[in-house]
């Protein structure tokens, strides 16, 4: 049985959540393999609206098994936070698996990060100012605090002490900021300790033995391809790989293991934080986008930058993810308009381009080449299959299709579990 990656082939916001939870039935493990509470996914499940930044959403779907991999960084408030606002409304949360390895997100990488980014002023990021870029340079610099650092308090001190050391210098020195004392912050931490121990395993193993016993584990990206810290329109990008090969090493799982990559594909494009977008529009047709498609940040708050369909973005999410299929969302945000620009390619220094520019100078001046589709006014958002949508929106559907590389196997005709369209199984 499979072992499939679902991730977005954007910059985020595509409408995982959604994606997730159509297959959660089926589904015995959903893991998170990377970011931390910077993601947002809203899941609808009846009436119920539920918004969640880091639990993985199959934590709504009974008899699945929702695992926070190693690459993951974890903020214990918000944890303990996410996990008790959804026992208030009657989820049941004991089956939440947490890999020892995660990485914690404290005080002081929350702090670092909202003062880096008024430091940087005119350049920053607009992170989401939850502490991910810190903690995972933390990780890398070998200075982190994991979730086992919880389990003995000796290293736990030592640990952030050594953190401290340096990042006292650069908070007092540097950014004029009163130091962190080392021992408040082992106290906090030590506070959720008990807490989180029942949920803390060796994910790792569970996983693989998961596989190997034919279970289906799906992996979930948070954010997206362009924001990959590698495959991104870096430096505006997030600190982690939410490209497929991160599911791998944020879950302790082979490459040969993993059976299908979907990409999830939003019918337009979308974008939170500042950083390049060709295809970004600032008139009314934005605006409308805006409002229709509900793009503000379930995360942050602020309102997404909104703009027409890039097959040239998706093109590439297709090569540096392996996509074996797309899940297109949003389709019906795109109902009422008389014709629907698609960028099919950029105009860069006067050249046609049709392949995402290596280059950050020549991306940030692509300039995006449209094509007309013709669009429909029909609602379609009780379309059941895809011969129930209008013809146009169906010849939509198969121009990006062809344009981006991998078929499109289900189709987002509304924010409600039940308003997708699937065409091909994700789980044959
Ligand atoms: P960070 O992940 O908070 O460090 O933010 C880095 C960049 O990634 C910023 O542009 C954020 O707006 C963006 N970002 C982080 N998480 C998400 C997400 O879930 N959706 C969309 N953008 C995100």
């Amino acid at each position: 049985m499979p072992a499939l990656v679902l991730l977005g082939a954007q910059w985020g916001d595509e409408g995982k959540g959604k994606a997730t939870d159509l297959l959660g039935g089926s589904v015995d493990y959903v893991v998170r393999y990377q970011g931390g509470n910077n993601a947002g996914h809203t899941v609808v499940v009846g009436d119920q609206k539920y918004a969640l930044h880091l639990l993985p959403s199959g934590i709504l779907s009974p008899g699945c098994t929702p695992v926070i991999g190693n690459g993951v960084v974890v903020d214990p408030a918000v944890l303990l936070s996410e996990l008790s606002g959804l026992n208030d409304r009657g989820v049941d949360t004991s089956k939440l698996l947490i890999s020892g390895n995660a990485h914690l997100i404290t005080p002081y990488h929350t702090t670092v990060d909202k003062v880096t980014e008024r430091f940087l002023g005119k350049r920053k990021i607009g992170t989401t100012g939850r502490g991910i870029g810190p903690t995972y340079a933390d990780k890398i610099n070998r200075v982190g605090i994991r979730v086992q650092d919880l389990y003995d308090e000796s290293i736990l001190e030592q640990k952030v002490e050594a953190a401290l050391d340096f990042k006292n210098q650069i908070l007092a020195k540097l950014y004029n900021r009163r130091a962190i004392e080392a021992g408040q912050i082992v106290e906090e931490l030590l506070g959720y300790a008990e807490q989180i121990k029942p949920y803390v395993a060796d994910t790792t193993l569970i996983l693989n033995n998961a596989i190997d016993e034919g279970k289906v584990v799906l992996f979930e990206g948070g954010q997206g391809t362009l924001l990959d810290v590698d495959h991104g329109t870096y430096p505006f990008v997030t600190s982690s790989n939410p490209t497929a090969g991160g599911a791998c090493t944020g879950a302790g799982v082979g490459p040969t293991k993993i059976s299908r990559v979907i990409g999830i594909l939003k019918a337009y494009t979308t974008r939170v934080g500042a950083g390049p977008f060709p295809t970004e529009l600032f008139d009314k047709d934005g605006e409308a986008l805006r409002t229709i498609g509900g793009e503000r940040g379930v995360t942050t708050g602020r309102d997404r930058r909104c703009g027409w369909f890039d097959a040239v973005i998706a093109r590439y999410a297709t090569r540096v993810n392996g996509l074996t299929d797309f899940f297109l969302t949003k389709l019906d945000v795109l109902t009422g308009w008389e014709q629907i620009p698609v960028c099919v390619a950029y105009e860069i220094d006067g050249k046609r381009v049709e392949e995402l520019p290596y280059s950050q100078s020549d991306f940030h001046h692509a300039k995006p080449i449209y094509e007309m589709l013709p669009g429909w006014s029909e609602d379609i958002t009780k379309a059941k299959t895809f011969s129930d949508l209008p013809k146009n929106a169906q010849a939509y559907v198969k121009a990006l299709e062809e344009m981006s590389g991998a078929p499109i196997s289900a189709i987002g005709v509304g924010p409600g579990r039940t308003e997708t369209i699937e065409i091909n199984s994700f789980l044959s």
